[in-house]
This record gives structure tokens, sequence and C-alpha cells, in this order.
């Protein structure tokens, strides 16, 4: 291959699966046909292959799988946005500020909120709690004076009295009452503990969003006061002389929002709200948004629910010129801007990288040259069907042999067709459906029956992951994340394939897609050679997938390594958090380890006295045992 076939066929698989359209920059393929990770490190535009990370990752002993978070990439989201804001606010002349906080629910594990607070203290950026144990991460976390806590959900007294020191401790915590029940709560605590509180409120808003969390708005969205609850709360606060406290207005009509215009039509009605709380005499002076900027993941750029048809400056402008356009004709003061993008923030930073155990074929595996003399009719007909296949008899040809194959099932069933008759027929029948995939290209028309041909012969690649523990939406909310390999990028991949997990659930698969062409029901996937290890990356899997995942088939959390880069296109490996053990898993569902050792033990001494095993070989079991209880619960590789 010269130079120049290599690179056009590394460009053309990398717009097969849209690294460059949802990859956003953070993800490339260089022309050495490797997934790189992006960063600008002093100022420099680094490209570090995965694949370097994953040879790095097992020199230190990490089989896969392994959720990669790269830290650069998170702290480039924090600036992202906080400077898209930034330059809306000057391009627009707001006279307020921005204040990001990131939803800790997005993500809460320990080093992203560091990372966070740690970074995001240059911008203020701040933290969004919706329980207590959430608050208590704020509180310890947030060192920033000016940064913002804004605790969201429902609140009892113990909530209250945590966030109220909080304000005591010199930290700007707002309480966003959701339900008019609250307010009752918040009074009190105040009272008792003498410290004012700054009080939120959620508005219910009437604008309805597009895409999956369609739900979280209009007037059947579960949180949030309808106007005639704000009207009272704003009645049981101006009642107990406590109206000054309402300092914040709030508002979250969705998560992953497609469509710019439903945006603009929440913030306009919010708008509304908003001056119409000041003239009721609240003073506030903050807006909250909410979260709902989404995340393309399909790249396509439309306003379909994986996908968002906007860019992060077309939002932060529409959202800024709105408030400007609606205040400055109300003649309100511009309000600090608050916004809780959890998504946007963290989704691109974390890969799941797992390696292909094996693959399942819709292929023949031996095709006689022709019937032996004795077959059986049926194999016979399959035959001929084969034989006669071409592009004007596809679909008789089709349609025949999917009849055949039928009756040699039933067949079989009665006793009439041995297994490797059955055999014989499945796979001349595989080969007439490959046969006839290759010629599909060629019709005018597809007839609808083969239509879904290709998902009915696509291979199936084994990964070593478990949806049901690191891709929990994409189970539950048929969520599509991208996947691709992370290597060979510089061959193009011959298979359609879908992806099953280890756990060996017919839910755990993925088997919808995106690439240039659109959605698709596969993933073009490389030939397995032998001897070496494929790897395949899910991408953008940063927010939600962590904390919702779980134990099925006792398959644990999985090794998290957080990886920086570093100047001259080095990386180093910041955090290794090693994935549940099996003894681990064990003890979740109330298991003791030490016990269930122990009662092997029993057993294997019993079987050394009734002499059915040797001391030695009772000293091997436990320490295979042993060995087992310590061991990673994903399948390892032996070494
Ligand atoms: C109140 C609130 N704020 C923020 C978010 C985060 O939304 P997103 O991840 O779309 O930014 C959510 C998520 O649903 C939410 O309920």
């Amino acid at each position: 291959m010269t130079a120049e076939e290599q690179t056009r066929s590394v460009s053309d698989n990398a717009a097969h699966y849209g690294v460059n359209e949802w990859g956003d920059d953070y993800f490339s393929v260089n022309q050495n046909g490797l997934v790189c990770a992006n960063a600008k490190v002093s100022g420099q535009s680094l490209q570090v292959p995965l694949m370097d990370m994953v040879a790095g990752l097992e020199e230190r002993g990490h089989a896969m799988p392994v959720l990669l978070r790269i830290e650069n990439i998170l702290d480039s989201r924090i600036s992202a946005i906080n400077e898209s804001f930034a330059r809306a606010i000057a391009q627009c002349e707001y006279q307020g500020q921005y204040r990001g906080v990131f939803p800790i629910k997005v993500n809460q594990q320990c080093h992203v909120i560091e990372e966070i607070t740690k970074f995001g203290e240059q911008y203020h950026h701040g933290l969004e709690a919706g329980s207590k144990a959430e608050l208590i991460i704020a509180m310890s976390h947030l060192r920033d004076p000016d940064a913002c806590i804004v605790c969201n959900g429902y609140k009892d007294a113990e909530f209250i009295q945590l966030g109220l020191l909080a304000r005591k401790l010199g930290m700007n915590c707002f309480f966003v009452v959701e339900t008019p029940s609250e307010i009752g709560i918040i009074l009190e605590q105040s009272r008792l503990l003498g410290i004012e509180p700054r009080i939120g409120v959620r508005v219910k808003l009437a604008a309805k969003v597009e895409g999956h969390w369609f739900e979280d708005s209009g007037e059947r969205s579960l949180f949030g006061l309808s106007n005639i609850q704000l009207v009272s709360v704003i009645d049981q606060l101006r009642d107990a002389n406590m109206l000054h406290c309402l300092e914040l207005m709030h508002f979250h009509i969705g998560s992953q929002i497609p469509n710019i215009r439903n945006i603009r039509n929440g913030v306009q009605e919010a708008c509304r709200y908003y001056i119409d709380l000041k003239r009721e005499g609240a003073p506030l002076g903050f807006i909250d948004l909410g979260g709902g900027l989404a995340v393309d993941y399909t790249g396509a750029s439309t306003n379909e629910t994986h996908s968002k048809n906007y860019s992060l400056d077309e939002y932060t402008v529409d959202i800024v010129e709105t408030l400007s356009e609606h205040f400055n004709a109300a003649d309100v003061p511009h309000p600090t801007i608050i916004t809780e993008s959890g998504r946007a923030t963290v989704a691109y930073s974390s890969v799941l990288l797992f390696n292909i155990l094996e693959v399942s074929r819709f292929k023949a595996l031996s095709l006689p040259s022709a019937p032996a003399d004795d077959s059986s009719e049926i194999v016979v007909n399959i035959w001929q069907a084969l034989q006669s296949l071409s592009i004007d008899t596809l679909q008789e040809c089709c349609n025949d042999a999917l009849h055949y194959r039928e009756e040699a099932q039933s067949m079989f069933r009665q006793g009439l067709l041995s297994v490797r008759e059955l055999s014989t027929v499945e796979n001349i029948y595989y080969e007439l459906l490959q046969r006839t995939r290759a010629l599909l290209p060629q019709m005018k028309r597809i007839p609808p029956e083969l239509q879904n041909l290709e998902e009915s012969i696509a291979d199936i690649y084994y990964g070593n992951f478990s949806l049901f523990q690191s891709l929990p939406d994409s189970w539950a909310i048929d969520q599509i994340f991208p996947v691709m390999p992370i290597h060979r990028l510089d061959e193009t991949p011959t298979n359609p394939a879908v992806i099953a997990d280890i756990t060996c659930d017919s839910d755990g698969k993925i088997d919808l897609f995106a690439n240039a062409e659109g959605e698709s029901k596969n993933l073009m996937l490389h030939e397995m050679r032998n001897g070496d290890e494929y790897y395949l990356g899910v991408f953008l899997v940063g927010a939600y997938q962590e904390t919702l995942g779980d134990l099925h088939n006792l398959f644990g959390d999985t090794h998290v390594v957080s990886v920086r880069i570093t100047e001259n296109g080095h990386f180093e490996f910041v955090e290794e958090i090693q994935g549940d053990s099996i003894g681990d898993v064990l003890s979740y569902v109330e298991y003791n380890p030490k016990e269930l050792f122990e009662s092997l033990r029993i057993k294997a001494e019993k079987a050394v006295k009734r002499g059915t095993i040797s001391v030695t070989q009772r000293r091997d079991m436990l320490n295979v045992f042993k060995n087992s209880l310590d061991g990673y619960t994903y399948f390892e590789r032996d070494h």
C-alpha cells in the first residue's frame, strides 16, 4: 500500500465512525490508524494514541476492561463552558456574571469532583447537590468563596441544617424550594440556628422539550412549583418577613435537549417569571437555568434524541441574548446566570476500553463442493437454490432457502434428518445469505424482506465488559454511545457486527450505532488476527454511567484509571483505582468471603480424609479459591 493510499484509507475509516464529528476535537485518528486523545498542553497541541495508554496499563498489570478518564479533557470542558459564557456576555453587553455549577449526581466519583473543584476554581465553578450526601461532598470540596452550591431535591431538616452551616462557613449555598412544604422547614431551621438562608424557587415551566427527557418539562414534571404554589410560597415568605431571602430563580426543563429552539423558549418563559417575582418584591439576583446542554453522541448535528442542533457558542449566545432582551425591556438589572451542565461537562472525558474475546459468525463453516450422492432431498434442494443465485433470482432463491431451512429444522425435530445433514443445510443457507448480502448493493430497490438481512447475519463480537455495570443507559434507555476500534484504522473493517458483553444476558448487547451514514443496527469491525488482542472503545461515557451500573451476574466495578497528558505527548497515570475483586462483589450481596473460603477449606479437608484428593492437591485447590476471591470479576487472560 502506498503512503497516500494508507492515508486515504485511514481518513475514510475515521470518517466512517464519525470520530471527527462526535469527538469534538478531543479524539481523532492519526496517520497510523490509531485513535488518539487530543490535548493542549502549554500551548502545544498534542495527540496521544489510546493504544499507548493501553500498553502502559497492561505493563502495570491492569487487565481490560478499564474506564479511562482523561483529566485534560475534563479541564478543557470546564474552560470551554465558562469561556463561551464569558464571550457571550461580552458580545451581548450583559451586565451580570456567569457561575457554573456541576451537578454531583452526574458523576459523583471523588477524583472527578476533586478535579472539577480544583481546576474550576479559576472560573468560580461550583457544585449542585441533590441530597445530604452530595451536600457533604460539596461543602468539603469547594474552597472558593465565590463559587455557588445549589441544593436541589427533597430537603429534610438535617439537609437544611447542613446548608445553613455552609452559609456560616462563608459558602454561597442556596436552597432551591421544590415543593411548598420545604419552606416551613427552611424557615424553622433558620430561626433555630439563627442563620439567614439564601432561598431559590424552582418554577415549573409550561415550555416542553423534545428528546428522551421530555417528561422533565411541562406541567406534569415531577419537580418544581406550579404558578399557584409559587404565589403561595411568596406569600409565606412575605408573611414571615423573609422575602428578602429569595435570591434565586431556578428551572430545569430536561437533560440532553437536542433542539436549541426549546432552550430559547424555556429561557423566554423563565424571564417572565423572573421579572414578575422582582415585581412581587423578591430581591433575586441569580437565575439558574438547570442542565440540558446536550452532547452530540452521534455527531449528526440534528435535533434527534442523541444529537443536538447547536454548538456551545450558540447555546450561550442564545441564552445571554434572550435574557438581555427581556431584562432590558423590563428595566430589570441583569442577574448572575447559573447553569447546571452535567453531561456536557463530564461525558467527553471518560472512555470505556475493552478487548474482544471471541467472535460468533453466521457464515458457512464447511461448504460441500456438491451434495453427496446419498444426501437427503432437502440438502439437494437448498444446494440448487444456492447454485441459481444471481441478482435476477435473488428474492426467489432467498425465499426458497428460508423455506428449506425451516423444513429441515422440522424434519430434524421429527427424527427424519440427522444433525449432520441439518448442519449441511445450515452451512448452505448461511453461504446463500452471505452471497446475497454481497449482491444487495447492486439492486435498485431492496425488497422489504431483505432489508434486515445485514442485521440477521451480523457477526457477534464478545466484548470483555458488562453493559449493566459500565453502560447502563445503553440498556435502560437505548442511549447511543460512539463505539469504535481504537487501532487498525489503517485497515478497512470488513465485518458487520453487533457487540455482546460477557453477562450472557440477551439484553447485554450493543446493537444500535451511529456512523457517517446515520443510525445503524451493526458496526463494521476488523477480522480478528490470531493471537492479537483487538481493542474497542466506547466514548463519551463520563456522564451518568458510573453509579447507575449494577452487579448483573456479579461483574463488578471496572478498574478506573485517570490519565493526564503532559508535555511532549507523554502521559502519566495520576490515579489508579483497582476494580472490584470477586470477594468484593460477593460481600456487596451479603456473603462473607472468609466464610465462603472456610466452607471450601472444610470440603477440601473432608476430601483429603476420604482419600479423593492428596494434601498437595488440597493446597493447590485452596490457592485457586484464594486467587479467585482476590481476582478481577472480568475475563482474565492467562499470563
Ligand atoms: C435539576 C437538575 N440539574 C441539572 C441536571 C443535569 O442535566 P444535564 O446533564 O443535562 O446537564 C439535571 C439532570 O437531569 C437535573 O435534574
